[in-house]
Parts: C-alpha cells; sequence; structure tokens
C-alpha cells in the first residue's frame, strides 16, 4: 500500500511553483523577456570564478578514488576542521571539527537539526513569515509546527504573542535572519530578548530549548545594517548553513550544522546527526563540493546586485504608493497588498507580466514576496508595470 501521508502531500502544492509555472507559461507565451518574473528564489549572480577553478584543480591533481570516494559520517575531516576555525575566528566562538556536521544544504542541515533536538509530538515555534518549506521539513519528522503571528510593522518578533505560544512541549525555537520571505535582519535588540525569553521558559519547564538557525543568507546583508551572530547570544544554538545563496550553487546542495559548542549535549548532536543521517539516507554531500567550499571560506558571488535591485524596487514601490517595510538584506521584500486578498492580488498583477507570490503560504496573508534576484535591467523595465497595477487599486 503507498503511504497516505506523501499521497495527502500531492494536494498540498507549493504556492511558489505554482506561481512559477504561470510565469513560464506566460514566458512561452510572449517571450521570456517580456515577463517580470519573481517568484522563485535562485541566485541570479553566478558563481564566483574561483568555484570553478578550485574544482578544476581538484579534479587535476587529486586522487580520484579518493577524490569521488565516500566521504566520513559527519563529512570529510579536513573540511570540518577548516569551516571550525573559519567559524571560530569570524564569530569569536570556539567552534572545532568536532561541532560540524556537512549536509546536503540548509535543508539538509535543518532535516538534521531537528531531529537531533525535537521528539516526535514535541513543539517548534517558528515566527510569520516564514518559509513555506518549514512545514513539510517539520511535520514528516512527527514534530508539530507552531508559528507566532507576524509583527507586521517591522517584521521582526512579535513577543507577545511569541511567549503565550510556548509550553511545557516546546523543545525548539526556529529563526531565519536574513528573513526569506520580509528579507528583514533581526536585530541585536530582537535577538538578545529572544534568548532572554527562552533563557527563562527554560527554567520554567527544566529543560533545554534550541534555537535552530536557519542562515542560508547570512552573507546578504545591505550597508549600514547590523547582522548579530545568533550563536553569539544563546548557548544552545544549532546553526545551519548553506553555499546556495552566498556562493549561487544551490543545485550543488551542500552546506553544514554547526553546533555553538556551549550547547548542552554539543558533544553528542554531531555524532547523532550521522545516525540521523543513516536513517534519512543522507550520508554526506559530495566529497568534491566538500573539499571545493572549504578552500572558498569567506569568498561570496557579488551579492552587490541584490542590494541595488532592493534599493530600486523600494524606492520606486514606495513612492507609488504601496506599503513596504525596507529590507535588510536577502533577495525578498515583503509589500503589503492593495487588496486584502493577496491571492487576488497576485492573480491581477498576472495580466501585467508581474509573477507575484501571495504572503499566505509564508503565514502571513495581506502581503506578498517579490524574489527581486533578477537582472537589474529586468528590475527597471519591471517598474512601469508595478506603476500600472499600482494606478488600478488608485494608489497612486
Ligand atoms: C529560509 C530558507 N531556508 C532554507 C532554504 C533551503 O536552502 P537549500 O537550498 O540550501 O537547501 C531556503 C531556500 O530557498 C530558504 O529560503
Amino acid at each position: 500500500m503507498i503511504s497516505q501521508k506523501y499521497k495527502d502531500m500531492l494536494g498540498q502544492k507549493s504556492v511558489i511553483r505554482e506561481m512559477s509555472a504561470a510565469g513560464h507559461k506566460m514566458g512561452e507565451e510572449i517571450g521570456f523577456d517580456n515577463v517580470f518574473d519573481y517568484s522563485l528564489g535562485n541566485p541570479s549572480v553566478p558563481a564566483p570564478k574561483k568555484v570553478e577553478d578550485v574544482i578544476k584543480k581538484l579534479l587535476e591533481e587529486t586522487e580520484p578514488l579518493s577524490l569521488h570516494g565516500y566521504s566520513e559520517g559527519h563529512g570529510i575531516l579536513q573540511v570540518r576542521k577548516k569551516i571550525a576555525a573559519y567559524l571560530a575566528k569570524t564569530y569569536d566562538i570556539p567552534y572545532t571539527y568536532e561541532d560540524v556536521f556537512m549536509a546536503s544544504g540548509a535543508a539538509g542541515a535543518l532535516a538534521h537539526a531537528f531531529r537531533a533536538v525535537v521528539c516526535p509530538g514535541e513543539e517548534i515555534i517558528t515566527f510569520a513569515p516564514f518559509f513555506p518549506e518549514y512545514r513539510p521539513y517539520i511535520e514528516t519528522t512527527g514534530a508539530v509546527l507552531k508559528v507566532v503571528p507576524a509583527n507586521t510593522e517591522t517584521f521582526q518578533i512579535n513577543f507577545e504573542a511569541f511567549e503565550q505560544m510556548i509550553t511545557e512541549k516546546t523543545a525548539a525555537v526556529l529563526i531565519n535572519t536574513p528573513n526569506n520571505p520580509s528579507g528583514i535582519v533581526y536585530s541585536t535588540e530582537t535577538i538578545r530578548k529572544l534568548a532572554e525569553v527562552l533563557s527563562k521558559a527554560q527554567e520554567t519547564y527544566g529543560h533545554d530549548i534550541y534555537i535552530i538557525s536557519d542562515e542560508p543568507y547570512r552573507e546578504i546583508v545591505f550597508s549600514g545594517v547590523d547582522a548579530p551572530c545568533v550563536s553569539q547570544f544563546y548557548d544552545n544554538t544549532i546553526m545551519c548553513y548553506s553555499y546556495s545563496k552566498s556562493l549561487s550553487l544551490p543545485g550543488e546542495r551542500i552546506g553544514y550544522v554547526a553546533v555553538n559548542p556551549a550547547c548542552k549535549d554539543a558533544a553528542l548532536i554531531v555524532h547523532m546527526c550521522t545516525q540521523i543521517s543513516r536513517g534519512i539516507g543522507h550520508n554526506c554531500p559530495a566529497s568534491l563540493l566538500q573539499l571545493t567550499v572549504a578552500e572558498l571560506l569567506g569568498e561570496t558571488s557579488d551579492l552587490s546586485v541584490y542590494e541595488e535591485n532592493a534599493n530600486i524596487l523600494y524606492e520606486a514601490l514606495t513612492k507609488m504608493g504601496f506599503s513596504c517595510v525596507r529590507p535588510g538584506g536577502t533577495f525578498y521584500m515583503f509589500p503589503k497588498s492593495p487588496e486584502e486578498d493577496a491571492k487576488a492580488f497576485c492573480q491581477k498583477a498576472l495580466a501585467y507580466n508581474l509573477v507575484l507570490v501571495p504572503g499566505d503560504s509564508f503565514g502571513c496573508p495581506g502581503f506578498f514576496r517579490i524574489s527581486y534576484c533578477v537582472p537589474t535591467e529586468k528590475v527597471k523595465r519591471s517598474l512601469a508595470a508595478f506603476e500600472k497595477l499600482a494606478k488600478e487599486y488608485g494608489l497612486c
């Protein structure tokens, strides 16, 4: 008999994918150049040339059996050592290789973190707006996802609602800063308060509550914005990192889990990740990719285009009458829909060749996401379409 659980998931299609398919269909009809597709979060700048250089060098100089062989369950030791040293130096936290587990992107890292610190039936709290894939990521582990409603004024944490949501079943809190879809970076004040609330809750309930910090956009932070390192504020922090966005390598599936060495049971968690890996059939990202990223620590693609696009869109859209919290990083922004039903709004936008994603599946109805990882020239051309849309709603 086939699995009812996964059969049921067939009916829960991703709205992002649906909007992207609508954009693709439109592109086939009117030409892709004429479609302003702001649906997907695929980086629009290529990986730095150094990625190709390192891969070529590895292929030329490394003995093939070892280069393409299985790596150890935790990941390649040398790679873990280099990543730990990089993190220790960057964040002034004494990470060692024993705190690092290599994973297939942020999704792979999160799959391990959830299973390591949350048992089936326990609760993971996250904050709207949130990446919709968190739902399947978490619900397939048997844990329960609880969502704190958004603070739509700032998209920082809504602490009043959060504190009411913590129970004795709360095992972890999942945060994502810089954030998909709002583009907001949590302030030091927010992270500090989060740490205080959780420390108090740990005392109240007499057990550990972990922060799982999903950080694929860690390096995409705009000028003048302070992006505090979550692990510096709270010992029980498990960082989940990915090279998908910073190095524009989403298809290569490479990232890691980094357990704060001061975390409760830190000595066990990475070893447990290896066992989780056996259970879910993850068994390490490609050795070639592990070795590649280890040579590129601190390198990024040219991320400046995202800030340029953010500035162009933010200035133009707010002038047209859209209301939006200014993004501090990523390649997303999350304006308020001019009509309550953001799905209806995004359908109307299609008539102007604009492909936008309604906020409902991000846990924040009434808003829409713009993924501005597109060429700047296209962003500029799309402004006339946004203006027509704004006029239709009487915004300008
Ligand atoms: C917030 C967030 N977390 C996790 C992921 C998954 O990242 P990866 O492709 O590295 O698995 C994404 C991808 O878009 C994301 O936006």
